[in-house]
């Protein structure tokens, strides 16, 4: 079954005009996000990640294009409905925007003032700081809290109008890596829990395979590349995308040392250094296995990370394989019919 679309954008155009200069922010997107959905929106700074999420709320309106949330066409709303649209859209922000006058219980219940009973207004406050794991800092202020505290609060608030969609902004961007992925944890708990929809904004591919089931990466306003987070990691087509995944990998460092290596200073004949990069059942004892016993190839394996995306193994290996010419072409076909990327490595810097 179909699962049901909560965000669609169609051919969304963001332009600025400025003294100096155009800027196309975004270029002609389409974008579809589904139900449940964890979307993660790589790339790097400057690339229209955050104008293209502030359209879908129309924080930013697109220059051309449609923008349907939740079933409903948002360039069509009048201001008072586009405001109630809004709170079924939460949002967090890298700077967590607190207000530091205020209690966190406070902040988290300043988009409720007015709305509801004090009452209830304090029980849900109450229950969203449970939610985030801050139930004993109803009463400090913001100051008193550490980054990652500070984003819980600011999750807490973006929850309070109970939206369906969660839009995360480099939520995580000042936050240390063990931090962010607590962080990141905290939000895939959400997903789940509640059914809450995310769409992610990162430049860390790191975030990304932690929690997102669906990637896309954009680069000068447009989305050059998208899938399945398997899909993409296991067969990634753009050279921006394949930098994006290396990040997450020690690579740069696994070479330079590979390099030292007398295996490596010594390859002869048809000896060939490669990077082998894998994501499934091919894990390296068969793959090795069955280059030597179907093509008398051996690899020899100098480096090896594997590391487990949604429960499927993703490896990436440094081998020098040694044969016969032939039948190194012929292992090369083998791989490449099976869904392992090769790619050769310089034996020099
Ligand atoms: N209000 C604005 N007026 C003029 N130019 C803008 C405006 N907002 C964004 N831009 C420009 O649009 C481009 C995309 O900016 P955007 O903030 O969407 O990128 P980003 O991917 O979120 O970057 P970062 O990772 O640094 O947050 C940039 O060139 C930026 O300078
Ligand atoms: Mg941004």
């Amino acid at each position: 079954m179909a699962k049901e679309a909560v965000i669609t954008l169609k051919d969304v155009d963001v332009r600025f005009h400025e003294k100096n200069r155009d800027v196309h922010a975004v270029d002609h997107v389409d974008l579809t996000v589904e139900r449940g959905d964890i979307y993660g929106i790589v790339g790097y700074s400057g690339a229209g990640k955050s104008t293209l999420v502030r359209a879908i709320n129309l924080l930013q309106r697109p220059t051309s294009g449609s923008v349907n949330v939740l079933g409903e066409d948002m360039l069509s709303l009048s201001a008072k409905a586009l405001r109630g649209e809004r709170k079924r859209i939460g949002m967090i922000f890298q700077h967590f925007n607190l207000m530091n006058s205020l209690t966190i219980a406070d902040n988290v219940a300043f988009p409720l003032k007015g709305l509801r009973p004090k009452a209830e207004i304090q029980a849900k406050v109450t229950e969203l700081l449970q939610l985030v794991g801050l139930e004993d800092r109803a009463n400090a202020f913001p100051t008193e809290l550490s980054g990652g505290q500070k984003q819980r609060v600011g999750i807490a608030r973006a929850l309070a109008s109970d939206p369906e969609i969660l839009i995360s902004d480099e939520a995580t961007s000042a936050l240390d890596p063990k931090t962010t992925s607590a962080i990141l944890d905290l939000l895939k708990q959400l997903n789940e829990t509640l059914g809450l929809t995310i769409v992610l904004i990162t430049h860390e591919m790191e975030a990304v395979k932690q929690i997102c089931d669906k990637v896309a990466v954009m680069d000068e306003g447009a989305i050059i590349e998208r899938g399945s987070l398997l899909d993409i990691f296991a067969k990634p087509q753009k050279q921006l995308t394949k930098d994006f995944i290396d990040t997450t990998l020690q690579l740069d460092a696994a070479i330079a040392s590979v390099r030292d290596q007398p295996a490596v200073a010594h390859l002869q004949g048809a000896d060939q250094l490669v990077r082998l990069t894998y994501l499934g059942a091919s894990t390296d004892q068969p793959l090795v296995a069955t280059l030597y016993k179907d093509f008398n190839v051996t690899a020899n394996i100098l480096f090896g990370d594997i590391q487990i995306l949604q429960g499927t193994p993703f490896g990436n290996l440094i081998v020098v394989l040694s044969g016969s010419q032939d039948n190194i072409d012929r292992t090369f076909k083998y791989l490449a019919d099976n869904d392992v990327q090769v790619q050769h490595i310089d034996k020099e810097a």
